[in-house]
């Protein structure tokens, strides 16, 4: 199975930009619906207030009580109900966005035409907020003309489509075109939607991340221990923010982030050339890949034998990408490094801001919950004017967003 998204690890605790915001899920009658539970689980523990919107037809697969009890909250369904009667504007004001998943090929066609003859359908109609739909339904169905030509109508009204995906349908249909978004991929489009005013909004961000790895020959390499963490949850919240993010990436097992664009690499050479393919017009440039320092000099193109165990194998250095890149980034391009220390951190994470050329370093403590395959770390945030911050130990999505706060302060507005 894929590793979770960054940022919706199950049992996240609170988090920007979900928490205090009002989520308004509208679920609609396909078999995805019992994926909404989880959704709308995943956004209550991020911290977001979760009014649960069911359509009748919703109701035929899943019912109230499973939405109560993961939102803590009543879940809603009908339009016309003594005591009720204006809820859909209570509840389409209250929303900081809307998201309606499942969105039945019904649903879509409804709302293409600005119907409002249930509780969600109307809702759509009040409310101001950013409405997400994210499609779910039978491949056919979803390639029939009626159904693309309402999924642009959609789109013109400036609701967001979101997938569908690709992949196993209902029980023996196979797979195609036509699944709903897993939730965990949901939920981060949600959290891009209540992200309006960052400075990264339409800014593009070039992030690095992983190991590399140096051939010893076609079996073996030189690497490191790097999971890949921290520059995911960076690439990760950058888009959040609103950013067009290309995430480079070393060996990983982690899933791609959701909407952004992911590269994958090997060697610290393919890194390089990645990052200068897409520099040229970044606002920020983030270097949290833990490249090697030092390959083979003569990598064996056939796999050495154990009786041929060489004693000593010859190295030499990798390109640093952060000097060699310096000329292929656009005047005003931040730059943030890391660096990970066993001794004299502060004073080598200082040295190594001013020889690359960083506007910020986060300098990486080792330990048992730091560092290099943790979900938690612990960084000293250095930056050009000699200021030091030192941020307690904290997940490495909060880490994420703390080092996006001081980037955007570094930001000037678009229009500036
Ligand atoms: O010198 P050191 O490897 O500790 O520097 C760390 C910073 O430099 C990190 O941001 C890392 O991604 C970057 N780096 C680089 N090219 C290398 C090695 C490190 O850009 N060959």
């Amino acid at each position: 199975m894929a590793s979770p998204q960054p940022g919706a690890a199950p049992g996240a605790g609170p988090r920007r930009p979900w928490t205090g915001k009002h989520v308004l899920l509208g679920v609609t009658g396909g078999i995805a619906a019992y994926k909404a539970v989880q959704l709308a689980r995943d956004l209550t523990r991020l911290g977001a207030e979760v009014d649960v919107v069911l359509t009748r037809s919703a109701r035929a697969f899943v019912g109230e009580v499973s939405f109560e009890g993961v939102t803590g909250r009543p879940v809603h369904a009908e339009i016309l109900e003594p005591g009720h009667a204006l809820d859909h504007i209570r509840l389409a004001r209250a929303a900081d966005v809307v998201c309606v998943a499942p969105a039945t090929a019904d649903f879509m066609a409804r709302a293409s035409i600005g119907r409002s003859d249930d509780l969600l359908a109307a809702i759509l109609l009040a409310t101001r907020a950013p409405v997400l739909i994210c499609p779910a339904m039978n491949d056919l169905m979803w390639s029939h003309a009626a159904t693309r030509s309402n999924a642009e109508k959609l789109s013109r009204l400036g609701y967001q489509l979101v997938g569908p995906a690709e992949g196993p349908l209902a029980y023996g249909e196979g797979s195609g075109p036509g699944r709903m978004e897993e939730p965990d991929v949901i939920v981060q489009h949600v959290g891009r939607a209540l992200e309006d005013e960052s400075r990264f909004r339409g800014r593009r961000v070039v992030v690095t991340a992983g190991p590399t790895r140096e051939a010893v020959d076609p079996v073996r390499f030189l690497s490191n221990r790097s999971s890949g963490r921290m520059g995911f949850a960076l690439a990760a919240a950058a888009w959040r923010r609103g950013a067009d993010v290309d995430l480079i990436a070393g060996p990983t097992v982690l899933a791609p982030p959701a909407g952004l664009r992911v590269h994958r690499v090997e060697t610290a050479e393919q890194m390089k050339r990645t990052v200068q393919r897409h520099i040229a017009d970044a606002a920020v440039l983030v270097m949290a890949a833990a490249v090697a320092d030092f390959r083979p000099r003569d990598a064996a193109a056939s796999k050495i034998k154990k009786d041929a165990t060489p004693e000593s194998i010859a190295l030499e250095a990798v390109p640093d990408i952060l000097k060699e890149t310096a000329g292929d980034r656009p005047s005003g391009c931040l730059v943030v490094g890391f660096a990970l220390e066993t001794e004299d951190g502060e004073a080598n994470a200082r040295r190594k801001l001013e020889s690359k050329g960083m506007d910020l370093i986060v300098l990486n403590k080792t330990g048992p919950e730091s560092g290099f395959e943790t979900e938690t770390n612990r960084v000293v945030l250095l930056d050009r004017e000699g200021k030091a911050e030192a941020l307690p130990l904290l997940s490495k999505d909060e880490v994420a967003e703390r080092i996006l706060d001081r980037i955007e302060r570094r930001m000037p507005f678009l229009d500036e």
